[in-house]
């Protein structure tokens, strides 16, 4: 029989059991090498998309800070591997599950698909056919939770020098990208995005970040 005293079971304790993920220490060692890996303005984009999501989570009761954060700043790792687009997502999935930080590689898949379409994706399909079926089962598959709802929409708060507006960024987008059919869709699910963490947080998220 194991008898273990003084031991309480908080919100936080249980989070931390069930989540798969390095700490605070290791998350920022794993950017830094990184960074000297492939420099470039997504390491401040990753920092600020962390600073956005532990900001919010700490206003919200089911999530856990420190986890958002660690989430957050290792959502984009898979560009260690070099200048690539959609390819970063796979890369850092693989990273993550090499490390046996399984829950981080759900994120680094999750984060860019809030609308769940492989064909929403922002940028150009620079995987192979196998890894593009293997993202779309997965995210297919995935029932999203609070964590990959926050990093979705923190990553398209965060530009590399500071957070800015939701619907600021969305336009941006459509002038750099142009717009298509899955536009407005893709716009909802940002606005919902940030609607539903606004209730959750019991305030605008703009006046926390
Ligand atoms: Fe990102």
């Amino acid at each position: 029989m194991i008898l273990v005293i003084g031991w309480r079971i908080t919100a936080d304790t249980m989070d931390k059991c069930m989540m798969n993920i390095p700490t605070i220490i290791e998350a920022e060692k794993l950017l830094n090498e990184a960074e000297t890996q492939n420099p470039g303005a997504w390491i401040g984009h990753s920092k600020i998309t962390a600073f956005c999501a532990k900001a919010i989570a700490e206003r919200c009761d089911n999530l856990n800070a420190d986890t958002a954060y660690v989430f957050a700043l290792l959502h984009d790792i898979g560009r260690r591997e070099g200048v690539t687009d959609m390819r970063h997502i796979i890369d850092g999935y693989h990273f993550m599950t090499s490390l046996g930080y399984d829950d981080c590689a759900r994120i680094c898949l999750t984060h860019s698909f809030p609308y769940k379409d492989i064909n929403s994706y922002n940028g150009k399909n620079d995987c192979t056919a196998k890894e593009t079926e293997f993202i779309k089962t997965f995210i297919e598959n995935t029932e999203y939770n609070d964590y990959d709802r926050l990093i979705q929409l923190c990553d398209a708060l965060a530009l590399p020098d500071g957070a800015t507006y939701i619907e600021k960024r969305l336009v941006d987008v459509v002038i750099r990208r142009g717009f298509n059919d899955l536009t407005i869709p893709k716009w909802k699910t940002f606005l919902d995005l940030k609607d539903y963490f606004d209730k959750k947080a019991g305030t605008d998220i703009y006046q926390l970040i």
